[in-house]
């Protein structure tokens, strides 16, 4: 909990590093039933190549790679990509990986995304942010509309997913929308609480009492 990059009400997302490449991640990154939904090509995953793929994003300045980390917990259970950001045009993509399938439907997801937007928005002042979906994920669609991500382009049959072709669909918000949306920042709501709450931990500590 302590290299915490934005903090959520349940997660927080710290910076992704190698040593996160562990037994566990490889396994998400190989596990059909997570992968599946993705639009990305789905190949088996070796330590190296993940290692490769980590190490080239985190040489890139148009990427940030994020570990989810549950708050409660301090459980790592999956990752999370802001980018590639187009620093011209201020649009950026991204994608989410909760590989622990026990965390799914806890509302993890969505708040990842919210956090991603916060960071887009404003942090990095970006105009337009968008993620690409299979149509057939009805969890990861639901997750982006809860936040409040509309379809804006549906490529019709573009991936093919199970023997079959599956519509490709373009979520996506702009800054103005998410700023009518989320008038406050919610970085700034959990920040102050996280913030209180080491503050009086230190208080206690300093008189004894934990
Ligand atoms: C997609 C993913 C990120 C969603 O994360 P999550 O933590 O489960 O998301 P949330 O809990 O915030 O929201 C999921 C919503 O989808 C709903 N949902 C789940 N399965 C569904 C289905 N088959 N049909 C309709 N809705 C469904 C859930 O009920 C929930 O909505 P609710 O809160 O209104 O009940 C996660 O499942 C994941 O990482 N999957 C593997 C990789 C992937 O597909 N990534 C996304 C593409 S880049």
């Amino acid at each position: 909990m302590d290299r915490q990059f934005l903090i959520g009400k349940k997660i927080c997302l710290r910076p992704l590093e190698i040593e996160d490449i562990t037994e566990q991640y490889l396994h998400w990154v190989n596990d059909y039933d997570v992968v599946q939904g993705r639009v990305d090509i789905t190949v088996p995953i070796t330590r190296d190549k993940q290692v490769e793929y980590v190490k080239s994003n985190l040489e890139r300045d148009n990427v940030a790679l994020f570990a989810i980390i549950v708050k409660a917990s301090g459980r790592f259970i999956g990752t999370a990509k802001f980018g590639p950001i187009n620093w011209v045009h201020r649009f950026a993509e991204h994608a989410t990986l909760i590989g622990d399938k026990n965390t799914w439907n806890k509302g993890y997801g969505s708040e990842v995304i919210l956090l991603l937007l916060e960071y887009g928005f404003r942090i990095l002042n970006m105009h337009k942010i968008y993620a690409g979906i299979n149509a057939d994920n009805l969890a990861s669609i639901r997750k982006n509309e809860k936040v409040g991500y509309k379809t804006e382009a549906i490529f019709k049959d573009k991936l093919f997913i199970k023997g079959r072709y599956v519509d490709n669909l373009v979520m996506s918000l702009s800054q103005d929308e998410f700023f009518k949306l989320y008038p406050e920042s919610i970085l700034d709501r959990h920040r102050k609480h996280y913030r209180a709450k080491i503050t009086k931990v230190i208080s206690l500590v300093s008189k004894k009492k934990i």
